[in-house]
């Protein structure tokens, strides 16, 4: 069977700063779901990227003295060194001021524009700059944004716009049949409730170019006007892989790829997303995509993080003191992905001196160091004892994993996904106390059962590890290297690779430093 395209997204981010905790984490959660997507055979087209356009953009090169795209070159090595610090396995990085782009940009609107989807006319209303969106008077809140509290600037310039009124039925009726087949296309249901309601209170037509400034993607039907730079952004979706190019080998990829299975966005721009995008989508007669799934913010101390409220912490950082792995595990395992979720460095010593040294670690080591110990440094034979109840209890947890995984996956429910891979865990956590080899070390009488319970043991860890690994490649990598496992990260049937007793006997296995060190709390 040939593998089945799977592509997926993440915003592209604003190049008016670097990245920063909150876009690393959708960076992050996409980063798992293409590599699991990868173990379990599928062919992944994983998209990130940035969008350089906009006023907030030219403004952040002003401010520096740059021209807008100087500016863009500066910061782009800044996303590329932190998502290659963060082992994102991303298979683009598409820029808006490529010229693949705009090509597509215009191709696009030039299509919706023969089609009578646009007309010209006057904007009068507020713009919010931080957020590149238009405001009508009735939406602001005390004068300010509505979505981020900052203030607006008014604007009053002629625009293309585009017919979005048109398409409200239609979305409607897109939602509801996508409900009705069981496969949402807003996720999760509370934002979906939102994003309903929403467009029930009838839409407004779009304005889709800005005269007043220049830096963006000039619509080739009309001087002066760039695209705004959110109908830009947007259609990177379909410009990476391959839209608007005469090329056979990008038509190509884009019938391979197109429509993507899952956008992931942050809670904020869930519209851009949900009515926008597809009614421009529809209005181009392309496919949609299957799903959106919207994140919450990641707060600290009850507000959100970001870069211009100055409570951003670094990636690098963070990551530099605790590890890429463990720093990656702790945002899917401690935040509900969907959910808002608090986060603070307590929360996440104690992750990773719980889960991580404890019980993952710490069974690593202990469970390595006893096959050096009474084997040589091998996985010993199991075979010269028969199974007992407790070994098979083990066997029962690894056998239920994949499925459970997958469930939580296909939900997006990472911290599920983590939670039923330490219940295999903490099983075998159990099961070595339980057993305790140290005792069946004691004696030749017991040497059998002593094999039989570290090869069940180190059975549930290689299973472990698999499981691991599409949230913490290295450490995954670095266990089934210890136990002379090869590549875990050539694995394409991560069911198959799951099976049972695949563990080679007389396998060399290594010691090691410990996985995860703990952290001092006090130190912190
Ligand atoms: N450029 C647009 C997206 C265009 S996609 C066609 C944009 N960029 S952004 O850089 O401002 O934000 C990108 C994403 O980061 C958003 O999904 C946003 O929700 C997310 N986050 C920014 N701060 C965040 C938190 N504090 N917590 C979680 N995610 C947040 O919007």
């Amino acid at each position: 069977m040939s593998p089945k395209p799977f592509y997926l997204t993440t915003p592209i981010y604003y190049v008016n700063s670097v990245p920063h905790l909150g876009t690393a984490y959708t960076t992050i959660a996409a980063d798992a779901l293409a590599r699991y997507r990868r173990m379990t055979g599928d062919d992944v087209f994983f998209l990130t990227g940035l969008d350089e356009h906009g006023q907030k953009v030219a403004q952040a090169a002003d401010e520096h003295g740059m021209s807008p795209q100087e500016w863009c070159d500066s910061i782009a090595p800044r996303f590329l060194e932190t998502w290659e610090l963060l082992d994102i396995s991303n298979d683009d990085f598409i820029r808006t001021t490529q010229e693949r782009h705009k090509r597509g940009v215009q191709a696009f609107w030039t299509k919706l524009h023969d089609e009578g989807y646009l007309y010209k006319g006057a904007y009068e209303g507020w713009y919010c700059v931080p957020d590149e969106t238009f405001h009508a008077e009735d939406q602001l809140v005390d004068g300010k944004c509505p979505g981020c509290g900052r203030d607006v600037e008014f604007i009053r310039e002629e625009n293309w716009f585009f017919k979005l009124s048109e398409f409200a039925q239609p979305l409607l009726e897109f939602y509801a049949t996508r409900e009705a087949e069981g496969r949402p296309f807003i996720r999760p249901e509370t934002r979906r409730n939102e994003v309903v309601s929403f467009v029930e209170g009838g839409l407004k037509d779009l304005s889709i170019s800005r005269t007043t400034f220049s830096w963006g993607v000039p619509l080739p039907f009309a001087d002066n006007h760039v695209t705004y730079v959110w109908i830009d952004a947007l259609l990177n979706y379909i410009t990476a892989v391959g839209y608007g190019s005469d090329d056979p080998a990008d038509a190509a990829r884009f019938e391979r790829y197109w429509p993507a299975q899952v956008h992931f966005v942050g809670k904020d721009i869930i519209r851009f997303h949900c009515v926008i995008w597809p009614a421009m989508l529809m209005a181009a007669g392309l496919p949609l995509p299957d799903s959106v799934f919207a994140h919450g913010f990641l707060l600290t101390k009850g507000e959100k993080m970001s870069k211009s409220k100055g409570n951003a912490v670094s990636p690098a950082e963070l990551a530099a003191r605790f590890g890429v792995d463990a720093y990656r595990y702790y945002f899917l395992r401690d935040v509900q992905f969907g959910a808002d979720g608090s986060i603070s460095m307590e929360a996440m010593v104690q992750r990773i001196n719980g889960d991580l040294a404890n019980d993952w670690g710490n069974l690593c080591s202990r469970l390595f160091n006893m096959v050096g110990k009474y084997f040589d440094g091998r996985v010993p034979d199991a075979n010269g004892a028969g199974e007992e109840e407790a070994d098979a209890a083990v066997r029962a947890v690894a056998d239920s994993l994949p499925a459970r995984y997958e469930a939580a996956m296909t939900a997006f429910d990472y911290a599920g996904a983590l939670e039923a891979t330490w219940d295999l865990i903490k099983a075998t956590n159990r099961y070595i106390e339980e057993s305790a080899p140290w005792n069946l070390a004691k004696s030749d009488e017991t040497r059998a059962r002593l094999a039989a319970v570290l090869y069940t043991a180190l059975e549930a860890v290689r299973v472990a590890a698999l499981f691991c690994a599409p949230v913490m490649p290295r450490t995954s990598a670095e266990v089934w290297r210890r136990m002379s496992l090869g590549d875990i990260g050539a694995v394409t049937d991560i069911e198959a690779a799951a099976k049972w007793g695949q563990l080679p006997s007389d396998n060399p296995v290594e010691k090691g430093d410990p996985l995860f060190p703990r952290i001092d709390k006090d130190a912190e």
